[in-house]
């Protein structure tokens, strides 16, 4: 069953937006848009844009609105989004959620449905400097709580595991400062507009999966519409 609508998916660093937003999309058959993987992948290739996001990464601070508005604009052009989306980081400013509903508007989606993955922080340092990523498929592993079979090859290709240069922890620091700047009133923004579920994220990753997909058949019953 495709979504006729973005799905936004909000947390703290760590809380596991990749994790399960990268699922929830492969089970609805939508793009997964996450604007982290979509700005390392421009650092990566050294475009200008990388030139220009890299440093502002490596501090652990937010890329400017505008430019990350226009990546996911342009993004959503893209004739794999019209079924629908998953947006994991995105938005992380209450300029950025307010841009994007203007675009979803323009684009002719509903309201997005909008999930916060909320988290004990004590749990985010462990989850972040063990994560490691698969350099081929991006798949995502955990040192301490979600190892792959052999140590540093993904389970799904045999590619390289590694760690996010953002993953040391001076770097979660400012992250998860920029988080609680920036991006926690984001929360109260979409509670007011009556959009937000909350679910509780610092459980393991199954408990989290049937959590999300209770909430989505709420949402379903309320207004028919996924
Ligand atoms: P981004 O890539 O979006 O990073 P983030 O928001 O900091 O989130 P993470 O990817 O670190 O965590 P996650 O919640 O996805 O957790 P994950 O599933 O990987 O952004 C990176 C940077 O890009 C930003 O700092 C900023 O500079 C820039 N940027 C991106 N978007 C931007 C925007 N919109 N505006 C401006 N700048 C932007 O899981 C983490 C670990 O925990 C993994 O090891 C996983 O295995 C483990 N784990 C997950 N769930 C569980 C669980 N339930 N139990 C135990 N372990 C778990």
């Amino acid at each position: 069953m495709a979504l006729h609508r973005a799905f936004v998916f909000l947390g703290p660093p760590g809380a596991g937006k990749g994790t399960q937003s990268k699922r929830f999309a492969e089970r609805r058959s939508v793009a997964h848009l996450s604007t982290g993987d979509m700005l390392r992948e421009a650092v990566s290739r050294g475009t200008e844009l990388g030139r220009l996001a890299q440093p502002i990464m490596e501090r652990g601070e937010l890329v400017p609105d505008d430019i990350v508005v226009r990546m996911i604009e342009e993004r959503l052009d893209g004739s794999d989004c019209n079924g629908g989306v998953v947006l994991d980081g995105f938005p992380r400013t209450v300029r950025q959620a307010e841009e994007l509903g203007r675009v979803l508007e323009s684009k002719g989606f509903g309201q997005p449905v909008v999930v916060d993955l909320a988290v004990r922080p004590e749990v985010l340092m462990r989850r972040l400097t063990g994560r490691r990523t698969c350099s081929v498929c991006g798949e995502i592993y955990n040192v301490y709580d979600a190892p792959p079979h052999v140590a540093d090859v993904c389970d799904r290709d045999c590619g390289k595991l590694v760690q996010r240069a953002d993953d040391r922890p001076e770097v979660v620091e400012e992250r998860l400062a920029a988080y609680e700047r920036q991006t926690r009133p984001l929360t109260d923004y979409y509670r007011r507009l009556g959009l937000l579920e909350t679910v509780d994220a610092s459980a393991a990753v199954e408990e989290v999966r049937r959590a999300l997909e209770e909430v989505l058949k709420r949402v379903e019953g309320r207004d028919g519409r996924l």
